[in-house]
């Protein structure tokens, strides 16, 4: 790839990150019984790039939508390329405009026996209704994109990560079926928390190991072995979702019991600390704080979840608030030196007299503790 575009990109806001094939392929595969008779939109998907709007074109049928709509952003900076991805022209000259696609049929449009994307680019190049200009730039956010948000059923999408909480605000605030990838820290924003609280958004079934290839003109800082020619390496993205998956319905099997020694309580929280998911106790039935990877195996007939430890006390959890003089003490007794040892951030264990902060941890309780 060419340094000016590497350039290019390094100005622009680093929203181009494409979604592979391969992994909309494994994460869809769960979902497959929701789309019949669906309006399916993604709103962030230039046609001719994006992999979603490949996806559920080429499934069209065998998933049996009723429509799929496509609409894109003329702000992307390498808007307009064809069906294959290439950033070409991604500096010099971009050609800009936002269009939307609509699809209700995909059939053998050329007569060669198969229903393939050789009939979506006919169909694309042939059907003057498939294709139209937007007026207003294919922002998700603008009138004409909410008109066609209105019309959708189900909306699927890697959206901008720049804009993610204005995305999903949008989704929940129009009561849109979803599943769109995120980096997966956004599910403890103040935003999106409260939803997962009250089980409206929920995580898929993710990336390989957590991390994600992304076809993208941003410079790569992969290790040399998790490096792919052309690809950005992201950790910590997921899919988020509100739509049944049965993973959800999986019980953590729980296996270990509790002892007061090896689950500390906070000084500060009502509740014992867990440092690992698995080692969850099974018979404790109080306020557990755990980490936030415990969400991917979160089922809501098993657990529910309170809050989580942070500095506001959003969820009215914490016992107690530490005073600034109280921090101060706390860091010099932990390091021997000046400073503030932000206590009230997170859930305080308190190891040989010493005040130790845990990292983020959420806060369950088990619906069904074993009693025996
Ligand atoms: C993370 S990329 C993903 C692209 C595509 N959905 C995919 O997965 O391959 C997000 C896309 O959203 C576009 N975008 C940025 N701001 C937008 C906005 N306000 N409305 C709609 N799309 C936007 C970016 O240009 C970029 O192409």
């Amino acid at each position: 790839m060419a340094n000016k575009n590497l350039n290019a990109a390094k100005t622009a806001k680093k929203d181009e990150f494409y979604t592979q094939m391969a992994d909309i392929e494994r994460e869809l595969q769960h979902y497959w019984q929701h789309f019949a008779n669906k309006v399916v939109l993604c709103n962030c998907d230039d046609p001719y790039e994006s992999n979603f709007f490949k996806y559920f074109a080429l499934n069209f049928n065998q998933l049996g939508l009723k429509k799929l709509i496509c609409t894109c952003f003329d702000g992307s900076p390498v808007q307009g390329n064809e069906l294959l991805l290439d950033f070409g022209d991604f500096s010099d000259d971009p050609k800009k405009v936002a269009y939307k696609v609509e699809i209700t049929e995909v059939r053998d449009l050329n007569g060669d026996g198969a229903v393939d994307l050789a009939d979506v680019q006919y169909l694309l190049k042939n059907d003057k209704n498939a294709i139209s200009l937007l007026k207003q730039h294919g922002d998700f956010r603008s009138a004409e994109c909410i008109e066609l948000l209105k019309q959708a059923d189900i909306v699927v999408t890697n959206p901008p990560f720049s804009l993610f909480r204005e995305y999903i605000g949008q989704l929940m605030q129009y009561e849109k079926k979803f599943l769109i990838v995120g980096n997966q820290g956004a599910i403890i924003y103040k935003e999106i928390f409260p939803c997962v609280i009250n089980n409206k958004i929920w995580l898929g079934y993710g990336f390989k190991g957590g991390a994600a290839h992304f076809v993208s003109p941003y410079e790569d800082n992969a290790t040399a072995s998790d490096h792919k020619e052309g690809m950005i390496r992201v950790s910590g993205v997921h899919w988020f979702t509100n739509l049944e998956i049965p993973k959800r319905n999986d019980p953590i099997d729980l296996i270990n019991k509790y002892t007061s020694e090896e689950y500390p309580t906070y000084d500060n929280y009502d509740a014992i600390n867990v440092d690992k998911t698995q080692d969850i106790p099974c018979d404790y039935p109080g306020v557990m704080g755990v980490p936030i990877t415990f969400l991917d195996k979160y089922n809501p007939e098993q657990f529910e979840i309170l809050g989580m430890c942070e500095n506001m006390d959003l969820y009215h959890l914490k016992t107690k608030m530490y005073t600034t003089e109280e921090c101060r003490a706390a860091y010099f007794k932990k390091f021997g030196k000046k400073g503030t040892y932000d206590l009230n951030a997170s859930g305080v264990i308190i190891k040989n007299g010493i005040k130790e902060k845990v990292y983020s941890r959420i806060l369950i309780r088990n619906k069904h503790p074993q009693t025996l």
